[in-house]
């Protein structure tokens, strides 16, 4: 006999509107211009996405000079530089930017501080694209970086009472919380978003993984281990008290002897991981134990972008 486990369905979990939309820049562009299309840095964080995209006639590239004249490229969901652009433009190349809006109005913030003569710090992890996009609006040196509470103390800021702040899209809500307190403590005149800049989707997987907490022995987290998201979704998971709290890619990534004994299993996927990759996680339980399905909802999500108009017309 199998035993029996309830898992625990975390909603909303998977797909944000910008990481859908961008899949569907990808399709469409293929669809208008045909293969190969050629796409800047993975479009989103996932090898699943980023595979069937291939098989469509996708070819994923780090840098532009990968890409040849005549063929078009999209840039990915995290944003770009400014500088990236700008050369496409100079080779006259056919370019189509999928960076989530609620990253471009991150630019945006930037850019209007700056043009104000503030000097911008900005909340987030270095290397990652969204933050050298969003860096790379600015010139050099006009963007300082902070990444934990400790940093905050060693900027050195031109005039430290023109300052503004931004953060990264995707980080953890509470920690970011705890490093923007930080920053209003040292630089009390410091400007910024009415809250933080991360975006919808991450506050609720986030919050839903906090919801759940309490009623799961351990919580598997879908996602890339490059997904900044999905990675915080295991910080917050652990920062809520459930020991176990992993990343798994698919279902061929869970560690079945961590799970012996376990009898209720939270589940919940980072905003670039498909749902096909819930189902086969679900189908591996079932295969396993004698497995009790539920969803614990903390909030409705019907947010839709736009793609953009160029592939809106007809070629
Ligand atoms: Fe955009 Fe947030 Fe998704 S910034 S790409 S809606 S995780």
């Amino acid at each position: 006999m199998k035993p029996s486990l309830t898992l625990y369905l975390a909603a909303p979990r998977g797909f944000c509107a910008g990481v859908d939309r961008a899949i569907k820049i990808v399709e469409m562009a293929i669809e208008k211009w045909g293969a190969p299309v050629y796409v800047r840095h993975e479009i989103v964080h996932n090898k699943y996405v980023v595979d069937s995209l291939r098989d469509q006639g996708a070819v994923f590239v780090e840098e532009l000079d990968e890409c040849p004249d005549d063929r078009p490229v999209i840039f990915s969901a995290h944003g770009v530089p400014k500088s990236v652009p700008a050369e496409a433009s100079r080779r006259e190349m056919i370019y189509v930017d999928a960076t989530c809006p609620l990253v471009s109005k991150v630019h945006k913030e930037a850019e209007r501080h700056s043009n104000e003569g503030l000097q911008m710090v900005m909340i987030g992890h270095a290397g990652h694209p969204e933050v050298l996009g969003t860096m790379g609006q600015l010139p050099d040196g006009e963007v300082l970086l902070v990444e934990t509470v400790e940093d905050v103390a060693k900027i050195t800021p031109r005039d430290p009472d023109r300052l503004a702040f931004i953060t990264q899209t995707t980080l953890s809500v509470d920690d970011t919380a705890a490093i923007v307190t930080a920053l209003q403590d040292r630089f009390p005149k410091i400007v910024g978003p009415a809250k933080e800049d991360i975006c919808y989707a991450t506050t609720n997987r986030q919050a839903s993984v906090k919801a759940m907490a309490d009623q799961i022995d351990a919580l598997l987290v879908i996602g890339a281990p490059n997904s900044s998201n999905s990675r915080r979704l295991v910080e917050v998971g652990k920062a809520s008290g459930c020991a176990y709290s992993q990343l798994v890619q698919r279902a061929a990534d869970i560690d079945w002897r961590a799970l012996e004994g376990v009898q209720t299993v939270g589940v919940t996927a980072g905003a670039s991981a498909p749902e096909v990759l819930i189902d086969e996680v679900i189908d591996a339980f079932r295969q396993r134990y004698d497995l009790t399905v539920d969803q614990i909802e903390t909030a409705r999500e019907d947010i839709e972008f736009k793609v953009p108009r160029v592939l809106r017309e007809a070629s």
